[in-house]
């Protein structure tokens, strides 16, 4: 289980989220309005910028290679894999 704060419109959320469920999984589950469409990795409208810990992202398609290096994530593909992850989205 990790504890995952997202930043976003000015306000902090802070869920649980176990290592096989994705952080827009639980955001929806929990009312958080993190944006998204395609929920298959390709649209990236669910982006987020990593700012502590650690995800593994099963497609990511949609990031280029220069998105990646600078710790952009897709919620809807990013499962948990450090105790504590905090995620920027715009
Ligand atoms: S919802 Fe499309 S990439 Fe995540």
């Amino acid at each position: 289980m990790s504890i995952v704060k997202v930043f976003m419109d000015g306000k902090t959320f802070e869920m649980e989220v176990d290592k096989d469920t994705t952080i827009l999984e639980k955001a929806m589950d929990e009312d958080i309005d993190i944006p998204f469409s395609c929920q298959s990795g390709i649209c990236t409208s669910c982006i987020g910028k990593l700012v502590e810990g650690d995800v593994e992202m099963e497609v990511n398609d949609g990031l280029s290679d220069d998105e990646i290096k600078d710790g952009y994530v897709l919620c809807c593909q990013s499962f948990p894999r450090s105790e504590k992850i905090i995620i920027e989205i715009d």
